[in-house]
């Protein structure tokens, strides 16, 4: 990152030992740059180990990076995967080199329990008091000027919002990226209740290693857990496959936070104690909320963004929160896929995503009034038509909120079925019918997943999964005129079961004229959770429920030629854990256990199945 001169490493200030030196930033190649800033050759300082105490006695390690003179606002990035990589998360937070060189102050730290940091880490217990001390510890610093702004992606991000809520009085501004007020619904479980099994099964194995060489090298623990978390981490598929889910061996011998996990399958009081939206009156700075529409964290970024905006602390906090999402994922911000690719102005270099960080930086951490005046509240991407967007609000002012009616003759199964969708009520009462057998589930082909999930991540070529008779496709006629869909989307269903519990879930696809079906956003719903995520009510057989599944959101212009097309099953797996259909608990059934369901979905007048779309109407450039 940076050109590095380690100088004669003094000793501490403060009675810990760390690393000292000097380096300069005169030839970082980086297109973020700022050219109008004057550049010196060894202007900052840096300290690497620096011993942050926090209030239990705790000491957390952190890499500091500063102005050689006077004082500076600082950034503030707190990580569980190790302080030292070299740039975090890539192209979602802004190039550090810049970040110096514009004049800040940079603190990287370990969260606790992780890396070289002191205590047992356990995900999001400690991150509140934590963040907060090590703000207000920053704040006393003699290079601070007592202004701090966090930033970083993911879990990076999800620390953000846990020292926000503390109000830290040093704290002016956070940029979460992929992150979460509520760890249930993103990204352990989901809005619906069902397991993100490839998610957790992934960062488990990850943690896990990470912890068992730390616990090693300060001479804890035993090394044979090792090559066997090594060769899981290799091999995923197979371990989101083993049953029971609860059971997978390695990650059930290494308990810890898995097994929390599995432990708490209800947004009961575990989680509870997790979720800080009760907690958004008390945040009290501005937000630039990042999102990527096929990052897993999507539902919560729109979510989160209408939250504080609606229910922050101040005026000024309400009034300032932003918002930019690009067709990215969690790990790739190219926009660039195998089945699709949103063209040269998708990449989150290309939106020069960095420079746009450290324009908020600078409104709120240094006080230039006009840092933002040429950047609109909300920038998202358009995709169809693959053009970034400035607006005001989220969900846009403009939406109409327009239900598309699902109906067929009864035989709406594969894309090649009879299922319609219309705006026009449906009168004709059907229902369709297709077999739900969680041994064979639905495999997750793409979508607002890790790309560890199947080897699958983002939009993706849909022809092969939608040719099961388990999936109902219910599409529009090729379009005629552009239609644009931007906003949440959710899809309403009137839904009954041979089986007391199963799992409904829906998929919004673009279909090109040559067949070619590219996902956008999808959701699913564990029907016990029908009435509340900390409500566990099985059904009826044979009764019909009315139920709602969250999809969360997309920006998509259908072009002429194209159509619109809903599928909807009852597995998404691995991407989600399988409904056994016995409503016992999933996580303990073994796959003699299993049973499978045989599902309906009934459409008509008495029972008006609709997927509501955002409908904007503008004119659309192509
Ligand atoms: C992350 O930090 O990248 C992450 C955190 C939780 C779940 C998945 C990914």
């Amino acid at each position: 990152m940076c050109d590095i001169h380690e100088s004669v490493a003094p000793r501490s200030t403060h009675g810990y030992g760390y690393k000292q030196g000097t380096f300069s930033t005169s030839n970082v190649p980086t297109e973020n740059v700022r050219r109008s800033s004057p550049r010196s050759l060894v202007s900052h300082l840096y300290e690497i180990d620096v011993k942050i105490p926090v209030r239990d006695g705790v000491s957390l390690s952190a890499n500091v990076w500063r102005p050689a003179e006077g004082t500076a606002p600082t950034l503030l990035i707190r990580i569980p995967y190790g302080k030292d990589m070299e740039s975090p998360f890539g192209d979602t937070i802004p190039n550090l080199a810049t970040v110096l060189e514009a004049g800040y102050a940079i603190v990287i730290q370990d969260c606790r329990g992780t890396f070289r940091s002191d205590g047992e880490f356990a995900p999001h217990a400690a991150d509140r008091t934590d963040g907060e001390d090590t703000i207000a510890w920053i704040a006393e610093q003699p290079w601070s000027d007592g202004i701090v702004g966090m930033c970083g992606t993911s879990y990076l991000g999800i620390v953000q919002w846990e020292a926000a809520v503390t109000n830290p009085p040093a704290l002016k501004a956070i940029s979460p990226c992929f992150a979460s007020l509520d760890k249930y619904r993103t990204p352990w479980y989901s809005h619906g209740g069902a397991l993100s099994l490839s998610t957790v099964t992934w960062w488990c194995t990850m943690t896990y290693t990470f912890d068992a060489q730390r616990s090693l090298s300060r001479g804890a623990g035993t090394a044979d857990v090792l090559p066997e978390l090594g060769r899981a981490m290799l091999d995923l598929n197979s371990l989101n496959e083993v049953l029971p889910t609860g059971e997978v061996p390695v990650l059930a011998k290494y308990g810890k936070w898995w097994s929390e996990f599995m432990a708490h399958p209800a947004h009961d009081e575990f989680w509870k104690a997790f979720d800080l939206r009760p907690a958004v009156p008390e945040v009290e700075v501005p937000a630039l909320h990042i999102g990527g529409w096929y990052d897993h964290f999507i539902p919560a970024t729109v979510r989160d963004f209408v939250a504080a905006r609606r229910q922050a602390g101040t005026e000024l906090a309400r009034a300032e929160q932003r918002l930019i999402i690009g067709p990215w994922d969690h790990i790739s911000q190219s926009g660039v896929y195998p089945d699709r690719s949103f063209g040269p102005m998708a990449p989150a270099r290309a939106l020069r995503l960095g420079r746009l960080q450290l324009k908020f930086f600078d409104r709120w951490l240094r006080g230039d009034t006009t840092a933002l005046d040429d950047v609109a509240p909300v920038k998202i991407f358009v995709m169809g038509i693959d053009q970034w967007r400035d607006e005001q609000d989220w969900p846009l002012p403009d939406t109409q909120w327009t239900d598309y009616h699902l109906t067929s003759s009864g035989r709406a199964n594969t894309s090649h079925g009879d299922g319609t969708l219309t705006t026009e009520p449906a009168s004709k009462v059907e229902r369709d019918t297709y077999l739900y057998d969680p041994r064979r589930p639905v495999p997750t082909t793409g979508g607002a997943c890790l790309p560890t999930t199947n080897g699958f991540c983002g939009p993706v070529d849909q022809r092969g999964v939608a040719g099961r008779d388990d999936v109902l496709c219910y599409a529009t006629p090729v379009l005629e005129e552009p239609v644009e869909v931007t906003g949440p989307i959710s899809v309403t269903l009137f839904v009954s079961s041979s089986a007391v519990d199963t799992d409904f879930t829906a998929k919004l696809v673009d279909v090109f004229p040559d067949g070619k079906a590219i996902n956008l956003c999808d959701g699913i719903l564990r029907a016990r959770y029908r009435n509340g995520l900390d409500r566990e009510e099985l059904m009826e057989p044979g009764t019909i429920y009315e139920i709602t599944v969250d999809m969360a959101a997309t920006a998509n212009v259908f072009l002429p030629g194209h159509r619109i097309r809903l599928d909807i099953s009852s597995s998404n797996f691995p991407r989600y854990d399988r409904n056994t259909n016995t409503g016992g608990v999933i996580a303990q059934e073994s796959e003699h256990q299993m049973i499978s369901a045989v599902n309906h979905i009934h459409h008509g007048s008495d029972h008006p199945s609709r997927i509501v779309l955002p409908i904007i109407n503008r004119r659309v450039s192509q």
